[in-house]
């Protein structure tokens, strides 16, 4: 497992930066101290976006397979327009009467099986994921919460205390089971489920012999911090039972898979043939604008809005409300989804064949345009893997294509490109991981090195 928290990131003295560059990260390290970290080992400044690109201050482009929060695009002109339109009329919260907001609410409860008709909104994934816990929690009674082994669900105290990715100097709750999942524990996939259910019954009776007891199995239903982990589809289901057997729900984190990241579905789990209890949304439902929510059956979600005292200040705000309804209408009439599993196949079949022309690509995971792209050449160690993805990473960054890496050890390369993207940027991306595994293969002759300096 990687002991660097984020592997892919500026170290000083590592790359040779233009003085205006130097001059602002240090003014940055000053004011914003430890907690903000740049990517790249030569960060990327950028001052407009537009779809596929991004364009830094000499107007180079720079073609975006990273940023999955503007699915739509980049500065989509519609979703701009439905902002600017609402803030130049009203900013106002949930406590008037606004019919936009319930056209709206309807509007996102449709996308979902029938048994999810409520919603309630958020800013953020993580305080979807904060305020599903507290839900979970109170409707079982229960303080137990399940996630797989490198899960991240974000940054309040509570979903931090349930995200192993922090890392070690982050304390896990107590109350917290960490699963293993198939496919890292390399598993054939026949078994997948019945390894799944059993790692999840495994945790449940630890929690009740310790009078915890399960409120949430809680998982990323693409499981993309441990590594972008989909197949086979409906390995999760068995675990999901048990849970449900032992008083729990299934919380369905679809912050990175939702508004139709897979393709084949709108929602991740919908790819394992399950329905939650609660899902919780977030990144890419405003394209850029802070929304969120947590969708779910009405039994948790009464019980718990009917007890406890609920309000939230600027979720569900008129803009936010107007920003994302922009955004599920562009969804559906452009067939965002459809795109994304399309252009999925396309990138699929062009990595394979790069895989096959070239070393250094062990193993190519994807559901539509969410992928892993498993780093590594035979006899490679956990380190060398590491080293090599970083490597691409970067060699991508300086040819203009922006990615980063994912999973335990970070030695696979995520890549989540927006889904408008078309099979010219699909065709550019394959050819230029072709080029990146060249100049890395070349330069690295003799061992995968992490070089210390930029060229
Ligand atoms: C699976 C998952 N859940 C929750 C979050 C937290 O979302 P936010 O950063 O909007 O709080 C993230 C963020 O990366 C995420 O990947």
């Amino acid at each position: 497992m990687s002991t660097d928290l984020m592997p892919n990131r500026y170290r000083p003295g590592e790359a040779t930066l233009s003085p205006r560059e130097e001059a602002l990260i240090a003014r940055r390290d000053n004011v914003l101290g430890a907690s903000y970290r740049l990517q790249y080992r030569r960060p990327v400044h950028f001052i407009r976006g537009e779809g596929m690109w991004l364009y830094d201050p000499d107007g180079r482009p720079y073609l975006d397979f990273y940023n999955n929060v503007p699915s739509l695009g980049h500065c989509h002109p519609e979703v701009n327009a439905a902002m600017a339109d609402q803030a130049g009329r009203i900013s106002a919260n949930t406590r008037y009467l606004e019919p936009r907001l319930v056209d709206y609410a309807e509007r996102l409860v449709a996308t979902f099986p029938s048994e999810i008709n409520r919603v309630v909104f958020t800013c953020t994934g993580s305080e979807s994921n904060d305020l599903a816990l507290r839900i979970a929690r109170f409707a079982s009674g229960n303080e137990g919460v399940i996630v797989s082994g490198h899960a991240y669900h974000g940054t309040s105290a509570a979903v931090a205390a349930v995200s192993p990715n922090l890392g070690d100097a982050v304390m896990l709750s107590p109350n917290v089971r960490m699963i293993a999942l198939p496919g890292p524990a390399g598993v054939p996939q026949a078994e997948a489920a019945a390894f799944f259910e059993a790692q999840v019954r495994a945790a449940i009776v630890d929690l009740k012999r310790r009078g915890i007891g399960v409120a949430a199995l809680l998982i990323d239903t693409i499981f993309s911090s441990d590594g972008v982990w989909v197949d086979p589809p409906g390995f999760i289901a068995g675990g999901v039972d048990a849970v449900r057997e032992a008083g729990g729900l299934l919380i369905a984190d679809e912050v990175q898979p939702g508004f139709g990241r897979t393709g084949s579905h709108m929602w991740g789990f919908e790819r394992h043939g399950v329905v939650p209890d609660l899902v919780t949304l977030g990144k890419p439902m405003g394209n850029g604008f802070p929304i969120g929510a947590v969708v779910g059956r009405h039994a948790p979600m009464d019980r718990f809005g009917n007890t406890a005292r609920y309000s939230n200040t600027f979720a569900g705000n008129t803009i936010g409300i107007a920003t994302a309804d922009a955004v599920l209408t562009i969804l559906q009439r452009d067939k965002i989804a459809q795109n994304a599993l399309a252009m999925g196949l396309r990138l699929r079949a062009g990595l394979e064949d790069v895989a096959r022309q070239q070393s250094g690509i062990q193993a190519i995971r994807n559901a539509g345009l969410f992928f892993g792209v498993q780093m590594g050449r035979d006899g490679m160690d956990p380190a060398g893997r590491r080293a090599m993805a970083l490597d691409v990473v970067n060699a991508l960054r300086d040819d203009g294509v922006l990615v980063s890496t994912t999973g335990a050890n970070e030695d696979a390369l995520k890549v989540r490109p927006p889904l408008i993207c078309q099979a010219e940027h699909v065709d550019a991306f394959v050819t230029a991981v072709k080029r990146a595994l060249t100049t890395v293969g070349a330069r690295a002759a003799g061992g995968w090195v992490t070089r210390t300096r930029q060229p």
